[in-house]
């Protein structure tokens, strides 16, 4: 059992987030928000804001900082605020105030005086469904509507009409806020070599390109530095409203500026994920058998449209074996924050929807839900001859069944007291995805090394694996290793977002290891130096030949080097077009609803999982488990309520539920071990999303054990529980 290397100076306080930093002659900016969700800005009078106490900068689209927009390559265009006079959303930032301290900034803001010019606001997604919009293709280049038909077939209509058993219904999922602890925020400085930005984000390098095309300047002269990360679950993916305002405001001043977003600003100025409808038909022969699937989707977006909840893509398209498969996703622009990734994005609103209609089949056939699920198990993506490269998602079903007492679950639940108690599962699957990274390896004379990359650790682990891999890689122990993440100046690590972190770095490592060992050895054997000649070999940190050993510090203090360093890069190369890769899981969930008051209390919890090799056990469970929280989070808890005038009207801690330990037992996490060398050389697979992947619907489900009722849209309330 391995611990954090970052646990404790994150526990005692010693850990510098990025709004922890402080520079003399440091000011202050507040964000300004809009408070319209459609119009134009006719005219902003900051007259009182300018001549506030301590105030030395205003700025708004009249008096912009010097800022354009970005671009980031894969993601596309980032939004980059102050740029025009446009609204289109409520909350949305659309002014800078800059003064001696935060409160004078913060009492400024609150002078600012602005006029819209208003236009009516479509901010409901069950009202924008008529509108809905074809998405652009998913991520993979797949159309948005896609199917795979049987040979002869002609439509997903005909297989479903000649199908015994059909399911139809539609299912709907809510918008939610990251609620990461540590808010976005930023402190930017200035010298002659350009700007150093201190600010929590996903990977620094991706920060630093962002900043420098929104700045207009080389990306060598942006240093991005996040050794901590409070939190990000893809919502610090991209570079945030802060930053930008921080770096250019910053610049104009000549000082060094520190903004935070408050909680509430949080809310809206980032950004959210989506909120889905989504229709789905299953049509099953009388063993359970899958002869079509069918699934629509509809999510919220931005009015930029710039992204996409891909709900069916993520599950239908890839779960189970059918043969006949139909998936449309279409895009429904509001006046509502942006959207962007969240934890599984795609793949948890739709499991919540396929996960409880596979339940639903289950019933309708009168089958295990287990069972339903092992007759449909799939060898590769339907209509592709891809198999995946390492599934052992049967064995998660029987483990998962035997430990959870899955056999002693009846189908309509049983009474414990005053409580109805039922039991649910679901499936989960999230892909498997590695990302170019390089790594910096160096051996020090003091038999310690460096394992580096501009990378981030969002709370994820990352900073421990890049120990426990170092350590292993070169033969040493974890202690030996100073493993070092968040900053740009370091080899461009892949960022920490699509589960990748690991399987990323870990398969750099290897490659930088083995070329730190390679430098080491042909110093080692140079002329004069002391094993001059031989033949040596590297093993247990030591360099090895005619039977003497000196351990690498040693060896390189006697050729009076103070280190050796090496880099590796490693990138997802032609074995990607060779299998299809995911993780695999099932979730387990006891529920207990009160007879009378119909509250709903999660009581027991289990999810085993199928993810390669667990590099460190401790933090994977702990991943998992705040993934799994989070399942039950969007069944039972989370959900933005906005109001038809597109304010929040639950945008801030008061009023957005999040669970607290008293809603969530204890949770068991089982991981079953087959490492996927087919994927990378390390065997690793993702688990940072998975986790939360199923968590819902297999909460649903337990209630429909429970109570009977079929709750298809989450999250699910007292109100949907009345008898
Ligand atoms: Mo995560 S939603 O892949 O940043």
């Amino acid at each position: 059992m391995t611990s954090r290397v970052d646990g404790p100076p994150k526990v005692t306080g010693q850990a510098k987030y990025g709004a922890d930093h402080n520079f003399p002659g440091m000011v202050y900016g507040y964000v300004v928000v809009s408070t319209i969700a459609n119009g134009e800005i006719q005219a902003m009078d900051v007259t009182a804001a300018k001549s506030a106490p301590g105030v030395i900068g205003v700025y708004s689209p009249f008096d912009p900082l010097d800022l354009r927009t970005a671009h980031l390559p894969m993601f596309g265009e980032t939004w980059v605020p102050l740029q025009d006079k446009e609204v289109v959303y409520y909350g949305q930032p659309i002014g800078f105030v800059v003064a001696e301290t935060f409160e004078q900034a913060r009492d400024a803001a609150m002078l600012v005086d602005v006029s819209y010019h208003r236009r009516p606001a479509l901010t409901s997604l069950q009202d924008g469904l008529a509108s809905a919009e074809d998405a652009p293709p998913a991520r993979d280049g797949a159309p948005a509507t896609l199917s795979v038909l049987a040979p002869g077939v002609e439509s997903i209509e005909d297989v479903l009409a000649a199908s015994p058993t059909v399911v139809e219904a539609t299912y709907t999922t809510a918008t939610q806020n990251h609620a990461a602890m540590e808010p976005h925020s930023a402190v930017a400085v200035w010298d002659v070599d350009g700007l150093t930005i201190y600010s929590g984000n996903q990977g620094a390098h991706l920060q630093a390109m962002e900043l420098a095309d929104a700045l207009d300047m080389d990306q060598s002269a942006v240093h991005s530095v996040n050794p901590y990360v409070g939190g990000a679950f893809g919502g610090k993916a991209r570079t945030s409203a802060p930053a930008f305002l921080a770096a250019a405001a910053a610049k104009a001043l000549n000082r060094p500026v520190k903004a935070v977003l408050s909680r509430e600003q949080v809310f809206t100025a980032t950004a959210t994920r989506a909120a889905t409808v989504q229709k789905i038909t299953l049509g099953a022969a009388e063993d359970g058998t899958l002869l079509a699937v069918r699934h629509d989707s509809w999510c919220s977006t931005p009015m930029d449209r710039s992204f996409v909840e891909p709900t069916s893509h993520g599950t239908s398209r890839e779960w189970y074996a059918t043969q006949n498969l139909a998936i449309t996703q279409k895009i429904v622009p509001l006046n509502i924050p942006r959207t962007t990734f969240m934890r599984a994005p795609g793949e948890a609103p739709g499991s919540f929807a396929l996960e409880s209609a596979m339940d639903e089949l289950a019933v309708a056939l009168n089958m295990d839900p287990i069972e339903l699920r092992i007759r449909n198990n799939s060898t590769a993506p339907p209509g592709k001859d891809l198999m995946w490269s390492s599934k052992h998602l049967d064995e998660c079903y029987r483990i998962g069944a035997a430990r959870f007492g899955w056999a002693n679950r009846s189908p309509r639940g049983h009474m414990d007291g005053d409580w109805l108690v039922g039991l649910g599962m679901a499936g989960a699957m999230f892909p498997a995805i590695r990302f170019p990274a390089s790594i910096g390896v160096t051996l020090r004379d003091d038999d310690t090394a460096v394992v580096a990359t501009s990378g981030a650790d969002p709370g994820t682990g990352l900073l421990t694996v890049l120990s426990l891999v170092g350590a292993e890689s070169l033969d040493i122990a974890p202690e030996q290793v100073t493993p070092r993440l968040g900053d740009s100046a370091l080899p461009p690590g892949g960022m920490s977002g699509g589960s990748s972190g690991t399987a990323s770095a870990g398969s750099a490592i290897m490659v930088a290891a083995t070329q730190a060992i390679d430098d080491l050895l042909a110093v080692a054997s140079a002329p004069g130096a002391p094993f001059d000649g031989l033949d040596v070999s590297y093993a247990d940190g030591r360099v090895l030949a005619a039977g003497r050993s000196m351990t690498f510090g040693e060896l390189l203090k006697a050729v009076h080097r103070p280190s050796i360093s090496a880099t590796g890069s490693a990138a997802p190369g032609e074995e990607m077009t060779k299998h299809s890769f995911s993780s695999f899981g099932v979730q387990f969930c006891e529920v207990r609803v009160h007879k009378w008051t119909r509250e709903t209390r999660v009581s027991r919890m289990l999810g085993v999982f199928d993810a390669g090799r667990i590099i460190n056990t401790k933090a994977a469970r702990s991943q998992i488990m705040g993934g799994m929280i989070w399942g039950v989070s969007a069944a039972l808890h989370e959900g933005l309520e906005i109001e038809a005038n597109g304010r929040l009207a639950n945008g801030d801690f008061a009023g957005y539920l999040l669970p607290v330990n008293a809603d969530i037992p204890d949770v068991d996490v089982y991981f079953v071990e087959y490492p996927d060398t087919l994927h990378n050389a390390l065997g690793a697979k993702g688990i940072g999303e998975i986790g939360t992947v199923g968590m819902a619907a297999a909460v649903a489900n337990a209630v429909y054990n429970a109570t009977g009722i079929r709750v298809r849209h989450i999250p699910i309330v007292i109100e949907d529980l009345l008898p």
